[in-house]
């Protein structure tokens, strides 16, 4: 093993901080690692070929007022897998915010959970405005490079896939939108090599949605009416369409305009998804209604016949119940619980000729942030990954498999006090085009028993047999939302 320190950030933390996700398995890193030739117990697959990459919340300053587990400084964890050996490097990424606040030595803005007016700075990002653009939600590979990005829209900040070096802001030839940035999980099309994406913001149209070219054009930008100002978070795509929604979980119009953004559910309100052609007009989309929920994330849509199907996490509870005399901590934990949101998996079917819609929950297991294998990204796809919580908190204590043609499901537990993160499929180097889950499932685990962390490889067609590989990291990193898998082949370099 080659370890080696490669930067270290300004931490002003105090020793004894006490916060629920400032600790245990959400205690930040500072220190920035290059790792090679790791030992790896059980046996390496030598068809795993390409980096797992996840994005993780690591603060490095006490938060002006409240804070929130969402809006920790972004760091990007890389494992590598390449002619049966393994490398790790991980790296703050280096935003404008994080750069400005590592020079103040303290917070400038304030976070979620707090009044805009409490800020420093009177600038920053975000769809409400005056938020810090932390970069740490999602992680997605297009055209080469890594991009991180903030869920409540912002830059896209590019990242060398082997070295996680930074490599500036995305800028699409000068037609990033700059000032409605990018929401989290802009979508890349691995058969066409394009990148969907949305924004979404408090002015009209409330809602755009755009396509990015493997040259990095923005080719297509479109404003989406909507009734008011929305907080979307995820999207779907087909072959053919781009799948947006109007989810009747919104902030509450009277205390925005007085600085306050709380979400308040509208059950009177349907759930609308919104399916446009890819490369369509404003115009062009037409709107189907659902039972109300909200959705954080789906995990794929497809096309069938004349229907359109789209598969995700239907929210039970999209307003968690919360004990009477709760505190500001336990009340955020359980709005981001899995638990507390109820969130199963459920399947929303659109007949694209006649107009009729139907739904039906999947499974009664309560799970999200769900994977495929990217290469059925737009089809039809029969398998997912989700990861399963633990009560009252924002933390992932398994994986379940989900089959989509049976109903079966298969779990595995990391054990106790042992926490994973959203795990990516890797299909295996030259698997066959139809077996779908013929490759690994990959994720790393926060341990707080050994004070270590470690990448899991399973095989996705065995999962409750454990993993067949385990490497261990240099330092135990801390908790976060959403990963990726890129193939070695579509790295340059590599
Ligand atoms: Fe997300």
């Amino acid at each position: 093993m080659d370890v080696e320190v490669v930067g270290r950030a300004l931490s002003t933390l105090p020793d004894d901080d006490d916060h629920p996700y400032r600790t245990g398995a959400w205690r930040p890193q500072r220190t920035e690692w290059r790792a090679d030739d790791l030992e790896v117990i059980g046996d390496l697959p030598e068809d795993l070929d390409g980096i797992y990459l996840r994005n993780t919340e690591n603060p490095v300053h006490p938060a002006i007022g409240r804070y929130h587990p969402f809006e920790g400084d972004g760091m990007i964890h890389g494992v590598g897998f390449r002619n049966g050996e393994v490398f790790y490097r991980n790296r703050f990424v280096r935003t404008d915010a994080f750069e400005a606040e590592q020079e103040a030595g303290r917070s400038l803005w304030v976070g979620l959970a707090e009044r805009p007016s409490k800020a420093q700075r009177t600038d920053g990002w975000g769809a409400r405005g005056h938020l810090k653009d932390a970069s740490s939600t999602d992680v997605v590979v297009h055209n080469g490079l890594v991009l991180s990005c903030f869920y409540e829209c912002g830059d896209l900040y590019q990242l060398d896939p082997m070295t996680l070096e930074p490599r500036g802001k995305a800028s699409w030839h000068g037609e990033f939108p700059s000032r409605a940035g990018v929401s989290a999980h802009p979508k890349v099309d691995e058969h066409t090599g394009e990148m969907l994406f949305f924004n979404y913001g408090r002015d009209e149209p409330y809602l755009h949605y755009g396509v990015v070219d493997q040259q990095d054009n923005l080719v297509h930008y479109v404003g989406v009416d909507l009734p008011g100002p929305r907080i979307p978070h995820d999207m779907a795509f087909t072959d053919n369409y781009a799948i947006l929604n109007d989810l009747p979980l919104f902030w509450d119009p009277a205390l925005m305009d007085a600085g306050v953004f709380v979400p308040g559910f509208h059950p009177e309100l349907p759930t609308r998804l919104g399916v446009i052609p890819r490369r369509g007009a404003a115009e062009e989309i037409r709107w189907f209604e659902f039972e109300p929920t909200y959705v954080l994330h789906w995990t794929n849509a497809y096309e069938l016949g004349d229907e359109l199907i789209v598969e995700g996490f239907f929210q039970h509870s999209p307003v968690p119940e919360v004990p009477d005399g709760a505190g500001y901590h336990e009340r955020m934990s359980r709005f981001i619980s899995l638990d507390g949101m109820q969130t199963k998996l459920h399947r929303w079917r659109m007949n694209l000729v006649t107009g009729a819609c139907s739904e039906e929950q999947l499974s009664d297991t309560i799970s999200e942030f769900g994977m495929i294998n990217a290469q059925f990204a737009g089809r039809q796809h029969r398998y997912s990954y989700a990861a399963t919580g633990v009560p009252g908190r924002f933390l992932f204590d398994g994986l379940t498999k989900h089959d989509t043609a049976t109903g079966a499901e298969e779990h595995f537990a990391f054990g106790d006090g042992v926490f994973g993160s959203e795990t990516a499929m890797a299909p295996r180097l030259g698997a066959s085009a139809d077996v779908e889950d013929d490759g690994y499932l990959i994720t790393l685990t926060t341990d707080l028993n050994n004070d270590t962390s470690e990448c899991l490889v399973f095989d996705a067609a065995e999962l409750t047999a454990g993993p067949v590989a385990r490497i261990t990291l240099p330092e135990r990193i801390s908790s976060g939302t959403h990963s990726t898998w890129a193939p070695g082949g579509d790295l340059p370099d590599w």
